[in-house]
């Protein structure tokens, strides 16, 4: 089939590492029969440099007009230091959702068990978790109403929600949860925040069209205890926008290979597929970067974006492979030789050729 791919490479090791997700890509189409058509466009901080707003209107179009959008990265450090800058890479990203329609956040987490060992807990409590965290994107603290006090010596950030941005979220959790082991968790603190208890009604009353799923409310700084004390309890966890950002970098670690991470932003309308690292300048350029994250969220995206099941595995397997065969960059490099980013992209591409 053919198939139009935005390529979306961003900032910093962003365009080296989608490179190899194209690679990758296109041994896919190769082996598989498909025709991917890719449009690059800008984003971040190369679409200020380029032209002054971090998501050009040029660049949402080419999103809209494509079946997925493979995004790099974003950030510059001449940004993260200056509070007053008025136009921010970060910008762009929360635009690119919002326009995008890009409610949901998927993250899958669960860890390799060639690097299990690297793993900041114990072995034997990591070893089998396997969960999905799931984060509304599109609203909460982030999109509410924000500003300064009259005087400047005051600011605020409004946490708001409405029952049905709730109930398209939850609905995914109930549904993924349905595809997994039946287990969903609700993440809020409605002890305190009004907002979470209009999750909790929303949830209560969504949760009798899903008697075969098991049902849990947790408070989030509970949540985050459990996550390094018990993380095999979870199955599908939803929340909203900020404590599933701050939750969702905390359950990426666990797993001792943030580099490898996957992620994918859904909704109404293109999906965007991303690693949960971020543009890591330092290492710009230097063909040093770990491109197994973007490859495995080429894989996400070749599931959820554009429905090629077996295809996505494909590339799940060359992935397996290159970790086992030690064919890795230096970040996880044990003693073996390390090797460079474009030699990954390679050896993975080739692999997917290879396979029967
Ligand atoms: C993420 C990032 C973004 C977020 C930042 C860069 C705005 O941390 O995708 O998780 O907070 O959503
Ligand atoms: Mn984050």
């Amino acid at each position: 089939m053919d198939f139009n791919i935005a390529v979306l490479a961003g900032d910093g090791i962003g365009p080296e590492v989608v490179d190899q997700a194209l690679k990758v890509l296109n041994a896919v189409s190769q082996k598989f029969g498909h025709t991917f058509n890719y449009t690059h466009a800008p984003v971040g901080a190369t679409a200020i440099d380029q032209t002054g707003d971090p998501y050009p209107p040029e660049t949402h179009e080419v999103c809209m007009k494509s079946d997925a959008v493979m995004f790099g990265a974003i950030g510059d450090p001449k940004y993260d230091n200056d509070p007053k800058a008025t136009v921010r890479p970060e910008q762009g990203l929360l635009r690119m959702r919002k326009q995008l329609g890009l409610f949901s956040n998927i993250r899958p987490i669960s860890p390799f068990k060639s690097l299990i060992h690297r793993s900041p807990l114990r072995q034997d409590l990591v070893d089998g978790a396997d969960f999905v965290v799931i984060r509304e994107l599109t609203g909460g603290i982030y999109f509410g109403q924000k500003g300064r006090s009259e005087d400047r010596t005051g600011a605020f950030d409004t946490l708001y929600y409405t029952k049905p941005e709730i109930q398209r979220i939850v609905a995914l959790g109930f549904d993924y949860a349905r595809k997994r082991r039946k287990k969903l968790t609700v993440v809020d603190k409605a002890n305190v925040l009004a907002s979470s208890r209009l999750w909790r009604e929303t949830v209560q009353e969504m949760a009798p069209d899903y008697p075969d799923v098991e049902l849990e409310f947790l408070f989030v700084d509970n949540a985050a205890m459990r996550i390094i004390q018990w993380p095999k309890d979870f199955d599908v966890m939803v929340t909203g926008n900020m404590f599933g950002d701050i939750l969702s970098d905390e359950a990426s670690v666990i797993t001792g290979s943030l580099g490898l991470l996957p992620s994918a932003s859904v909704g109404t309308h293109t999906g965007v597929f991303e690693p949960v690292h971020g543009s890591y300048p330092q290492a710009a350029g230097k063909n040093i970067a770990n491109p197994l994250g973007t490859v495995l969220s080429a894989a996400l995206l070749l599931e959820l974006g554009l429905d090629l099941v077996e295809e996505a595995k494909a590339v799940r397997a060359a992935v397996d492979a290159s970790l086992e065969a030690g064919m890795v960059t230096e970040d996880i490099a044990e003693g073996g030789k390390a090797h460079s980013t474009s030699e990954v992209g390679d050896w993975l591409a080739k692999a997917i050729l290879k396979t029967a």
